[in-house]
C-alpha cells in the first residue's frame, strides 16, 4: 500500500464490529475458558517482549496497551516480570474479559485496566515510559465516518499520552515501515525495526507485519 487514501473504510474501522466481536470471545471465554484471538500471532507478542529485554527497559517501566482487546499481550508482560500495565479499550466487553483473563492468569495486581476511547477521552493521569498498539492504529485507519481525521486523533492522543523520549512500538498489518514513519513522523523519530517473518511471492518477499520503535521528539 503506497497511499494511504487506497484504503477501503471497514467494519472493521467501528466499534459496533468491535462490540459484537468481544461479546462473542467473552462469552466463549466464560463457557469453555477460550482466550480468543491472539492477533498476529503469539510471535506478534514475543518480538516485543524480546525488545524490551534486549534493550534493558525496567520492569517497573509504565506501559500502556492501546485497544488492547483481551490484554494477552500484557498478560505475556506480566509473566516476563512487567509490573507496571496499563491496557484501555473502548469496548467494555473486551476489558471484562482481559480483566477475566488477567485474574485466571493471576497477574491482576500488576495490570491495571479501563474502558477509555483512546481518540475521544484518554487524559491519563501520569505520562507512560512506553505505548503499545497491535492493531489498534490498523483498526482506526479503517474507520468509515473519517479515517484521516482519526488517524491525526490517534497521533495526537499519543503524544499527549508519552513522556517526552517516551517509546512507541507499534505492530501494524495495513502500513510499511516508511508510511508509518510518515503518519508519525511530526512527533515520532525512528528508532528500530523489529524482525517479523517474511513470505515470498513471484520471486519477491515482503513482509506480512511491520513492527517498528518510534521515540517521542523532546520538543514535542
Ligand atoms: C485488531 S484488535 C487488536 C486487539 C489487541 N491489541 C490484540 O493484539 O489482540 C483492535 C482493538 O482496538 C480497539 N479499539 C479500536 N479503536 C479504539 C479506540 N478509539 N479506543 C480504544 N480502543 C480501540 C478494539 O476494540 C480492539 O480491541
Amino acid at each position: 500500500m503506497t497511499n494511504e487514501e487506497e484504503f477501503s473504510p471497514s467494519a472493521l474501522g467501528t466499534k459496533e464490529h468491535w462490540d459484537a466481536v468481544y461479546s462473542r470471545e467473552l462469552s466463549s471465554f466464560k463457557e469453555y475458558g477460550d482466550e480468543g484471538e491472539i492477533w498476529f500471532g503469539e510471535g506478534s507478542m514475543a518480538r516485543v517482549i524480546r525488545w524490551l529485554n534486549a534493550h534493558k527497559v525496567p520492569q517497573t517501566a509504565s506501559i500502556l496497551d492501546i485497544g488492547t482487546g483481551n490484554g494477552m499481550l500484557l498478560v505475556e508482560l506480566a509473566n516476563s516480570g512487567y509490573c507496571n500495565l496499563t491496557g484501555i479499550d473502548y469496548c467494555s466487553d473486551a476489558v471484562q474479559l482481559a480483566k477475566s483473563i488477567c485474574e485466571k492468569e493471576g497477574v491482576s495486581q500488576n495490570v491495571h485496566l479501563q474502558v477509555t476511547d483512546f481518540l475521544e477521552d484518554f487524559h491519563p493521569s501520569k505520562l507512560f515510559d512506553i505505548c503499545l498498539d497491535k492493531g489498534t492504529f490498523d483498526a482506526v485507519s479503517l474507520d468509515p465516518t473519517g479515517a484521516t481525521e482519526k488517524r491525526e486523533q490517534y497521533v495526537q492522543s499519543l503524544s499527549r499520552a508519552l513522556k517526552p523520549q517516551g517509546l512507541f512500538i507499534i505492530t501494524s498489518c495495513n502500513w510499511t515501515k516508511e508510511e508509518l514513519l510518515r503518519q508519525f513522523g511530526g512527533e515520532f523519530e525512528f528508532k528500530d525495526e523489529l524482525p517479523t517473518p517474511t513470505f515470498s511471492f513471484g520471486g519477491k518477499a515482503g513482509h506480512s507485519v511491520t513492527a517498528v520503535v518510534l521515540e517521542k521528539r523532546s520538543s514535542s
